[in-house]
């Protein structure tokens, strides 16, 4: 098979929705997929190719979507498959795609496969999920291994029907599937991924893709002492059989052209992820890695105070992404800040004080359109959206993972008021729920979220800022975030060689304040350098570059200074 230098996905923007919060048309409080429709020309105007909907399947909503009760049908509050085959059709009409959430490790609980399957020990589908026998310690019930799961507490859950563990890697709704299985992983082609292909999608996100094949579920080392259950994501994640499982999938995506981002965490080894987007290899078109991801996290994510990190950390989080394509490699990367696991890149990479956020989200958007790989950007993202205040209670948090981390500190400190006012604040910095918000679309009741006359409030409490941030006002003011997002992803198609394709290098890794990196692609050359502090800085180039002749191409303030950038200004050069 040749393979296609330049393929529809590498050059392609993303833009990532999280249903819920999208768009609420029928003023329920839920975001739905008329919202998302309703707002399509939005999304085309910012200039982006292809739009990823985060779960919107039946599911009990457990994790939001992430607990798959039927594949193949939609979640009724967010609509029905023919909304969806509409979403479909109204996307491509636009000249756009669209690639869908393919959860696949796991499903929910009260999927008709689990049902069965936990109904008796000899039921067929028994062996779809992973049932083990309990382990007993000095005369004590105990599970298989000492896995703690993702949203803390051990991995195992004891079924009293048939008196035997299954696994999960989540919560407990979440059982795993049984990928060892062939019959299971046919079902799940076709029920997962074909029903939706056959529909039109034109590819998928895949989630937690490198957790199919689990190895052989040995007890992890002892890193958390003052737990039962231990951290085992090296253990669980890229075990022996993914290459084969991810080949015989990839398979079925062919056909379709269908193209995948894998999410893969607890992947250090650089030459494990190379593997995965080999071109050659046939089993991923990129994946998301979690080395920017983890910047500034504790031990267990939470676990840290904000901004626990330096520059340098974050900077080779970068290299090391955009490394995967350096030559001779023939894979390719990808290039986001946020998703609806992380908080907002502003409050996270620079600075959401007043007099700061607009910049700062400027100067992120000129640094990601200046980095090589397929770019995603994350609903509010090009607005510049924030995370939510200090003063938000805990009951405004509404994830399973930031509500199960601080039920886990309550516990362990016995409700010590200053271990709880360190993870509050802690989750005030890093939880999943700042990304969660309904969108601020004005300053309307709800901001725009749901209709004037909405019967019930959104789902969850909208942001207090949308005075400053929304996405009307931003529309028609070529000052705004969104103006320079639009401007950066023309510049970034304009100069798609060097910016898209362009091989990567850091000038200056050591440099506590700059980031100056250089993007070259057959003699031709840009430099980026971004301000990453409050203060103006000298406009001081590495000494590979200083002497050279360069042109600006773009700034992300509007009055560039001549020896000087402004607190969090960016701009890219091109040499000559
Ligand atoms: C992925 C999703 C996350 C979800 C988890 C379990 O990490 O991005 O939102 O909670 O998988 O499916
Ligand atoms: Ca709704």
């Amino acid at each position: 098979m040749t393979v296609v230098q330049r393929p529809w996905w590498k050059d392609g923007v993303v833009y990532q929705i999280y249903p819920a919060s999208f768009k609420d048309s029928n003023g329920d409080g839920i975001g739905d997929l008329n919202g998302i429709i309703s707002e399509l020309d939005y999304i085309r105007s910012i200039g982006v190719d292809v739009i990823w909907i985060c779960p919107m399947y039946d599911s009990p909503q457990v994790d939001m979507g992430y607990d798959i009760r039927d594949y193949e049908d939609v979640y009724a509050p967010y609509g029905t498959v023919q909304d969806m085959e509409r979403l479909i059709n109204e996307t491509h009409d636009r000249g756009m795609r669209i690639i869908l959430d393919l959860v696949v490790n796991h499903t929910s609980d009260q999927h008709k496969w689990f049902q069965e399957s936990r109904s008796s020990k000899d039921n067929p589908k028994r062996d779809w999920y992973i049932w083990r026998p309990a382990r007993t310690v000095n005369g004590e019930r105990k599970p298989p291994n000492n896995w703690v799961s993702n949203f803390t507490g051990s991995v195992w859950q004891w079924d009293e029907l048939t008196q035997e563990y299954y696994l999960h890697l989540f919560c407990p709704e979440q059982p795993d599937l049984n990928w060892e299985n062939p019959e299971t992983r046919q079902a799940i082609y076709k029920s997962a991924m074909e029903f939706w292909l056959e529909r039109g999608v034109d590819g998928f996100r895949v989630d937690t893709v490198n957790m199919y094949s689990k190895g052989e579920m040995l007890d992890a080392p002892v890193t958390d002492p003052g737990s039962e259950w231990q951290p085992a994501g090296l253990q669980y994640c890229n075990g022996p059989r993914m290459a084969e499982f991810l080949a015989e999938m990839n398979a079925v995506l062919e056909k379709y052209d269908a193209m995948t981002v894998g999410e893969c965490p607890n992947t250090p080894d650089m030459k494990r992820v190379l593997q995965y987007v080999s071109a050659k290899e046939r089993q991923l078109n990129m994946v998301f890695q979690f080395d920017v991801v983890d910047v500034g996290q504790g031990p267990y994510k939470f676990q840290t105070t904000p901004k626990n990190y330096t520059l340098p950390h974050f900077k080779r989080a970068i290299a090391r992404t955009q490394d995967l394509i350096r030559p001779p490699s023939d894979g390719w990367t990808t290039v986001f800040l946020e998703n609806h696991d992380q908080s907002r890149s502003i409050t996270r990479f620079t600075s959401d004080a007043p007099e700061h956020r607009v910049a700062g989200g400027k100067m992120l958007a000129l640094m990601m359109a200046a980095l090589s790989g397929t770019l995603f950007i994350y609903q509010g993202q090009e607005l510049g959206m924030t995370n939510f205040p200090e003063s938000w209670d805990m009951s405004e948090y509404k994830d399973v993972d930031s509500s199960n981390y601080y039920k886990m500190v309550a516990q362990r400190t016995n409700n010590d008021p200053t271990a709880l006012a360190a993870a509050h604040k802690s989750l005030q910095h890093l939880a999943r729920d700042h990304s969660r918000v309904p969108m601020s679309w004005s300053t309307g009741p709800h901001n725009g979220f749901s209709p004037p006359d909405a019967k019930a409030e959104p789902w969850m409490r909208p942001l207090e800022d949308a005075n400053v941030c929304n996405a009307k006002q931003q529309k028609t003011n070529e000052k705004s975030v969104l103006a320079f997002w639009k401007h950066m992803l023309q510049v970034r198609k304009e100069y798609s060689d060097l910016l898209v394709h362009g091989q990567y290098d850091d000038l200056d890794v050591e440099h506590p304040d700059l980031f100056v990196f250089s993007k070259t692609w057959k003699g031709k050359k840009a430099v980026t350098i971004c301000n990453f502090t409050d203060k103006a800085q000298a406009l001081e180039f590495p000494r590979q570059v200083r002497d050279e002749k360069r042109e600006l191409l773009v700034s992300s303030v509007d009055q560039p200074g001549d020896g000087e950038l402004a607190a969090f200004e960016g701009r890219i050069y091109l040499l000559a």
